[in-house]
């Protein structure tokens, strides 16, 4: 009796995790882009290699996932990091993994449909590239407005139209005026 309750409790238990992460993972696929994290260590040396960080940047995660750019931007210099993040789940794991940093914030919501931060200075993106199709104009638009210029880091896929300045194995850099 006792060891099919347990043997019940623990089924339920396994039935939860496995949806949980099929929801994580799965949800965001059907708006065209999975979660995969960027690896902590290669996206670090980006930021030496690429944009070396200061107090006064303002990065802006297009799409966080769990949050770990948004991590690393703050430990490599970065004064405050923003992540926008479609998947509500991932935006909770997100702002459960760095509420503790007065210095992160997470948004939930469709990247090119929020408001972004008045003082973003770089933009990080790891995105698919009709993502990343929609987000060009955005980002083009925003450097208008704001009359200063905006450093763009993408991860795995190079921006259509647009010349990188440098790359870092998979990472490339724009800068959008
Ligand atoms: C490849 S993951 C990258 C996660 C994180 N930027 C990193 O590098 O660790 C892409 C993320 O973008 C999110 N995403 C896709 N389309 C989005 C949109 N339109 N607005 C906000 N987030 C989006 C997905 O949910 C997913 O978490």
């Amino acid at each position: 009796m006792y060891n099919g309750l347990m043997a019940g409790i623990i089924w339920i238990i396994v039935a939860l995790i496995i949806l949980f992460v099929a929801i994580v993972f799965g949800v965001t696929m059907l708006f065209g882009a999975a979660f995969v994290p960027s690896h902590r260590l290669q996206t670090r040396q980006a930021f030496k290699k690429l944009k070396p960080l200061t107090k006064k940047d303002v990065l802006v995660d297009f799409g966080c996932g769990n949050g770990v750019v948004l991590e690393e931007a703050i430990k490599n210099g970065a004064g405050r990091a923003i992540g926008i993040e479609l998947n509500p789940f991932l935006a909770i794991l997100a702002h459960v993994m760095n509420h503790k940093n007065e210095r992160i914030k997470i948004k939930c919501g469709n990247m090119t449909k929020v408001k972004l931060p008045e003082d973003m200075t770089v933009a990080y993106i790891f995105g698919l590239k009709k993502v990343m199709k929609k987000l060009k104009p955005v980002l083009e638009r925003y450097a208008k407005e704001h009359g200063r210029t905006i450093w763009v880091i993408s991860l795995a896929f190079k921006f259509n139209g647009m010349k990188s300045i440098k790359s870092y194995g998979s990472y490339w850099l724009y800068k959008i005026e």
